[in-house]
């Protein structure tokens, strides 16, 4: 990876393996410093390439205690800058400058109250000595012996060395994890490190990043011509607009409309890159073909398959039609690039085949132009929003790529579709009325295949089931159900069945991701 436009100041985070070390990075960039992690194995490399400020060592699920598990190169500690160690980082740090590290009889895990020791300038502004604040810790080993040089600056419980520091070298090391949400002032100590500490200045914003990245996408494509799949997502929109606003004429964007989007939507799209960005743009009505490829299919995998090569067939078509372009666009992000350290070993299984234009490339042999390779969906957001896109297409839920296909159990028809399109609508609607949208990660309605007898006035209904989903989640890989009140769901499913012919019995889901999918497909 290069570095990305407008990262004056840098931060490498090696990778151990730690469930959240993807946090460590958004906490990082949040205080207005780049940064990037990298895999403990290829941490050389990445050192010279990016001539970091400072480096932060993840945590990981290895024990540093164990023959051959993964250790920092010997040489973070030979260049003069500031290194922090979280939890296993800590602790392969310990062991690596001369300090011992044990497996602990009691494990920690979960809030635990930190006690402020010394002072030290990871606390600056923090905590006072003496003072006690809640820290998440997930650990079973522990440092029982301090390199030369270092202090104890915080303890815990089950910790005598939950925080240490050696301030002459600025090595400093926590027990506990700053990145989570659950350490209160966690984002602050991290501040404290990159900026208080290693001086780190706090230019990376995304209007740097647009003026720049918008320079480099005009040496990388030259004269030549961009495609670009518009989705009518906020990573697809962003992309087009930012190449709008780099090469102009040159962006052709294609929007494939697979006749499963919400209510509205392609309307929404058309109208909006169209008429109001001036943007051109190929709007291909694939609504039967999708319907027709779909017929009497009830799998959920085959479903997604046939979405996938249906859209590719088209997009390529239409692509052909364009003719003569060099490139194509996509809104390929941070965590889709970053290389994750796995001790799990194996193939994993695969739970869905995602849908995304993936495969494209391959098959179009044209070069890519991904501008937003090296950001999170965040920063997507916060770019977005500088572009002047309209909020509610930057603070846009996700939706899947097969769309509300993967919404209706078993067979797909149109008017299945149109049934769902008018629910979810209606569920949206309450939800944005109640003020709820944004606390939530994503709310969408199901429809299921199954009749139920109901009463209506006086007479006998037998229609659809409507299943009512919503979650909250930090990257879609765990997520929990939201818990509305009562009285919202009685009023949405009032509103729902009254106004929804097809539907008269509305479910709401109470299930967690594990064990479920936020998806119902
Ligand atoms: P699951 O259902 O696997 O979903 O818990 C996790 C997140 O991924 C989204 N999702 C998709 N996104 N193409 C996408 O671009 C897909 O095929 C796809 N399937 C699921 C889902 O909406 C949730 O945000």
């Amino acid at each position: 990876m290069d570095i990305p436009a407008g990262a004056d100041d840098r931060v490498l985070i090696i990778d151990f393996g730690s469930q959240v070390t993807q946090l460590i990075a958004r906490r990082v960039r949040e205080t207005g410093v780049y940064s990037e992690i990298v895999p403990y194995n290829k941490a050389d490399e990445a050192i010279d390439r990016l001539a970091p400020k400072a480096i932060i060592l993840s945590g990981g699920p290895a024990s540093v205690t164990g023959m051959g598990t993964p250790r920092a190169p010997e040489r973070v500690f030979d260049l003069g800058i500031p290194v922090l160690g979280i939890c296993y980082g800590q602790q392969t740090m310990v062991a690596q400058l001369g300090g011992r590290v044990e497996t602990a009889d009691e494990r920690e895990f979960g809030r635990a109250e930190m006690t402020a020791g010394e002072q030290s300038a990871l606390f600056d502004g923090i905590w006072e000595t003496g003072e006690s604040d809640q820290v998440w810790m997930s650990h079973g080993d522990r440092v029982i012996e301090i390199p030369e040089g270092f202090k104890v600056i915080g303890t815990s419980d089950n910790a005598p060395f939950a925080a240490i520091a050696d301030e002459r070298r600025h090595f400093y090391g926590v027990q506990f994890h700053p990145e989570v949400v659950h350490t209160l002032r966690g984002a602050k100590l991290l501040e404290n490190f990159t900026h208080k500490i290693a001086g780190c200045g706090g230019n990376w914003s995304m209007a740097a990043f647009r003026e720049t990245e918008i320079k480099r996408v005009r040496e990388q494509v030259g004269k030549g011509r961009v495609i670009c799949g518009l989705s009518g997502g906020v990573d697809s929109s962003v992309v087009a607009v930012l190449l709008h606003e780099a090469i102009g004429e040159q962006l052709t964007c294609v929007f494939v409309d697979t006749g499963m989007m919400r209510m509205g939507e392609a309307e929404e799209v058309v109208t909006l890159f169209r008429d109001h960005y001036n943007i051109k743009l190929v709007h291909v009505d694939a609504q039967k073909l999708f319907l027709d490829k779909l017929e009497g299919v009830t799998d959920p995998e085959r479903k997604r398959k046939i979405i996938g090569a249906t859209f590719i067939d088209v997009f390529d078509d239409e692509a052909k039609k364009v003719g003569g372009a060099d490139f194509l666009a996509q809104g390929t992000l941070y965590p889709d690039v970053i290389e994750s350290v796995s001790f799990a070993g194996g193939p994993s299984v695969t739970i869905k085949s995602h849908h995304n234009v993936g495969g494209l490339p391959e098959r179009m042999n044209m070069k890519l132009v991904e501008p937003l390779r090296e950001l999170f969906k965040d920063e997507v957001r916060v770019l977005g929003r500088d572009l002047g896109l309209p909020e509610p297409f930057v603070g846009r839920h996700p939706f899947p790529g097969p769309g509300l296909a993967i919404r209706i159990p078993g067979e797909i028809t149109g008017d299945r579709l149109d049934i769902l399109r008018k629910a979810d609508k209606i569920y949206l609607e309450e939800i944005r009325n109640a003020g709820l949208y944004d606390d939530i990660w994503q709310a969408f309605a199901v429809l299921l295949p199954v009749k139920t007898v109901g009463v209506m006035g006086d007479e006998r209904s037998y229609e659809f089931v409507c299943a009512l989903r919503a979650v909250t989640s930090t990257d879609g890989m765990t997520a929990d159900y939201y818990d509305f009140s009562h009285e919202f769901l009685g009023r949405t499913a009032t509103r729902i069945i009254n106004e929804v012919r097809g539907i008269n019995r509305v479910v709401y889901d109470i299930t967690s991701k594990p064990p479920g999918t936020i998806e119902w497909e």
